[in-house]
């Protein structure tokens, strides 16, 4: 049995006070309603002291947005695994398309901050996903098969067994455009094909494989009941409570 995950990303959404607010709300709700899942929040960083106050005794874990590729230093700017680690983070997202394709964050840097992750024992969530035009072009397989190839060929079997992927195709990613059950699920069997062929079968079976871009409640439990789709990595939906718990499963 694969873990399933829905995770919330918050993006540069709410401060600290409402974000605690909105994280008490789904602590709540998740209390009145547990799920199968594990439901993870990923606020901004400076929310992160605020998010876990809030969901201490829930069910619900936090993670963050992003990770410095170093461990420690001179790197002004720069947030460390340890320090959110410390924070009690589990997870973190690596390669999310808004720092691909709008801050400009390449594979190798990514692949670097993948490894930072599981140096500090973090889950990173390694984000993947074509742009619209890859799609249209048929490129989809191959952007995203480059860009799994970059961030986990190399990894050992112990370290790829706390990666989660993420397939999120960029133009559906706030647009109101999902990609249907069926091209997700067909993504993700390319993933799995690939996993096995880099990192061997049981990599390959065991992997949580999430689908991203433009869930929302109408759309999530179509999406959830293909059996490739391990969980849903969730944007805008994910920052009012009552939708968010309408997304997660029981
Ligand atoms: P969206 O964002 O649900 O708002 O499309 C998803 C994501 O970027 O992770």
């Amino acid at each position: 049995m694969r873990r399933r995950i829905v995770a919330g990303n918050w993006k540069m959404n709410k401060d600290h006070v409402e974000g605690a607010a909105l994280a008490r709300d789904i602590a709540a709700g998740l209390a009145a309603r547990p799920s199968s899942c594990e439901v993870v929040l990923i606020p901004p960083f400076t929310s992160l002291p605020a998010v876990r106050e809030a969901i201490r005794g829930s069910a619900a874990k936090a993670g963050a947005q992003d990770i410095s590729a170093e461990d420690e230093g001179a790197f002004t700017g720069e947030i460390s695994g340890r320090m959110l680690r410390a924070l009690g983070c589990e997870y973190v997202l690596v390669g999310h398309s808004e720092r691909r394709h709008i801050i400009g964050e390449g594979g190798a840097l990514l692949a670097r901050k993948l490894r930072a992750a599981l140096r500090s024992g973090l889950s990173p969530v390694y984000c993947v996903g074509e742009l619209l035009g890859e799609r249209e072009s048929g490129a989809a397989e191959e952007v995203v098969s480059r860009q799994i190839r970059e961030g986990c060929e190399g990894l050992s079997p112990a370290e790829f067994s706390r990666v989660v992927l993420a397939y999120e195709p960029v133009w559906a990613i706030g647009t109101g455009r999902t990609a249907t059950p069926k091209d997700a699920s067909d993504m993700h069997g390319a993933i799995r094909r690939l996993i096995g062929d880099l990192l061997g079968a049981e990599a390959a079976a065991e992997v949580p494989v999430l689908y991203g871009g433009s869930v929302k409640p109408e759309s999530a439990a179509g999406l959830l009941a293909d059996r490739e789709i391990d969980g849903l990595l969730v944007g805008g939906a994910s920052l009012a409570a009552d939708s968010f718990l309408a997304i997660v499963p029981r």
